[in-house]
C-alpha cells in the first residue's frame, strides 16, 4: 500500500508558506500483529499546530523536521490484526498527516457512525467543543443575565462558546473578521451584538456601546489589540478564560500591550490560561451535554470544508487569514469508498 505525506521541512519564520512543507510518497510496510491500517477520511487543522512548528518549549513538543506533521484524524480501518479494531471500523487518533497509515491502536477511540456525522469528532463533538464547553463553564462559570465576549467568534471554538453562553441565558457579544461571519453569528446563532474588528475604528467604544452593562466573562481566542479594549469594559468580578492567542501565533517577536494587571486588581478580576486536557476529568459529562444539545437542535455547527489532501498546508494557512466560518477540516476520503 502507497501513502501520500506532508512533512514539515523548514521551521516558518512569521506566517507559515508552502516552502515549509514537503510532500512524499511511499510504500508502507506490511502489517504486523497488534496493527491495523488506517485511511484518512478527515484531517483537523488547527491553530495550535502552528505552535508546534516552531522549535521551543509549549505544551506539546515541536514537530521534528522531516517528520509528517500530525494531529486530530478520524480515519477508517482498512485492514487489521488487531484485537480491538476490525475493518470498517472509524477511528479518532493523532495521526500523521497521510492518506494512509499504520497504528498499533494506541490512542485510537472508536467512533459511531450513527451517532452524529463523523466529522464533528474534530470539532463540537472533539476538541473545539470540549475547549468551549471546559473553558465557559468552568473559568466563566456564567449566570443568567451577565455579559460574555467571545473572540474569534465565528469559528470552532468561538460559535460553541457563544451558543452555550446563550443557553445559560446570557447576553453574548461576538467580535470577528467579517460582516459575513456577524451576520451568522446575530442571524444564525443568536448572538445579541457583533463586532466586526476588520472594519471597526475604535474598538473600545465598539465594545462600550455593544456592552452597556460592562462585560462579565471575556472568553478570549485572539488576545492583541482586541484584548486590550475589552479589557477596558470589565465589571467587578470579572473572569477572563485565556483559551488562545491567535493574534501571536505568527509573530517573531513578542508584543507589549498595555499592563492588565491594573484593571484585575480593581476589578478583582479573574485571568486564567487554560489547556482542554486540564479538564479531562469532565470529558464524559462534556461529551454527552454537548452531543444531547446537537442532537435536541439547541447548538447549530457549521464546518469549513476543504477539498483534498494536497490542500493540507492551504487550509491550515486558512486559519490566519479568517477563511472559515465553523470548523475548519480537510475531507481526505469518504467513509467505506
Ligand atoms: N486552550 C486550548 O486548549 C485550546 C483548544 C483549542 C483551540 N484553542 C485556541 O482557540 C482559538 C480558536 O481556535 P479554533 O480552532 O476555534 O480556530 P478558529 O477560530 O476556527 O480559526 C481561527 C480564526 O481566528 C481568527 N484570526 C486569525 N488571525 C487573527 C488575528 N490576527 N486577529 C484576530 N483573529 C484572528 C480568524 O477569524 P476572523 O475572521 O475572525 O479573524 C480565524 O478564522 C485559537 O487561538 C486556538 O489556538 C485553544
Amino acid at each position: 500500500m502507497n501513502t501520500k505525506s506532508i512533512l514539515l521541512k523548514s521551521r516558518p519564520q512569521g506566517m507559515p508558506t508552502e516552502e515549509n512543507f514537503e510532500s512524499r510518497e511511499e510504500r508502507l510496510p506490511p502489517l504486523e500483529e497488534g496493527q491495523v491500517l488506517l485511511k484518512a477520511l478527515y484531517i483537523s487543522v488547527d491553530p495550535y499546530m502552528r505552535g508546534r512548528m516552531s522549535e521551543g518549549e509549549s505544551y506539546v513538543a515541536p514537530y521534528n523536521l522531516n517528520e509528517p506533521i500530525a494531529g486530530g484524524v478520524v480515519a477508517e480501518v482498512v485492514e487489521s490484526r488487531h484485537e480491538r479494531y476490525s475493518k470498517g471500523a472509524v477511528v479518532l487518533g493523532n495521526l500523521p498527516w497521510q492518506t494512509y497509515s499504520i497504528s498499533n491502536g494506541k490512542g485510537l477511540s472508536q467512533l459511531d457512525p450513527h451517532l452524529a456525522p463523523l466529522s464533528y469528532h474534530l470539532g463540537i463533538l472533539g476538541m473545539p467543543g470540549l475547549t468551549a464547553y471546559c473553558g465557559l463553564l468552568y473559568i466563566g462559570q456564567p449566570k443568567e443575565g451577565e455579559t460574555v465576549v467571545v473572540s474569534g467568534a465565528a469559528g470552532a471554538v468561538g460559535t460553541v462558546v457563544g451558543q452555550i453562553a446563550k443557553l445559560k441565558g446570557c447576553r453574548v457579544v461576538g467580535i470577528a473578521g467579517s460582516d459575513e461571519k456577524i451576520d451568522y453569528l446575530l442571524n444564525d446563532l443568536g448572538f445579541d451584538e457583533g463586532i466586526n474588528y476588520k472594519t471597526t475604528q475604535n474598538m473600545r467604544e465598539a465594545i462600550a456601546a455593544a456592552c452597556p452593562n460592562g462585560v462579565d466573562i471575556y472568553f478570549d481566542n485572539v488576545g492583541g489589540e482586541i484584548s486590550d479594549a475589552v479589557y477596558a469594559r470589565l465589571n467587578k468580578f470579572a473572569r477572563i478564560a485565556i483559551c488562545g492567542q491567535i493574534a501571536h501565533y505568527n509573530a517573531t517577536s513578542r508584543p507589549t500591550g498595555p499592563r492588565v494587571e491594573p484593571i484585575l486588581l480593581t476589578k478583582s478580576a479573574l485571568m486564567k490560561g487554560f489547556i482542554v486536557g486540564d479538564y479531562a476529568a469532565h470529558f464524559g459529562e462534556a461529551a454527552q451535554e454537548l452531543a444531547a444539545w446537537v442532537k435536541a437542535g439547541k447548538l447549530q455547527y457549521e464546518e469549513h470544508v476543504v477539498e483534498g489532501f494536497d490542500n493540507l498546508p492551504q487550509a491550515f494557512f486558512g486559519l490566519f487569514k479568517g477563511e472559515n466560518t465553523g470548523k475548519l477540516f480537510v475531507k481526505v476520503a469518504e467513509y467505506g469508498q
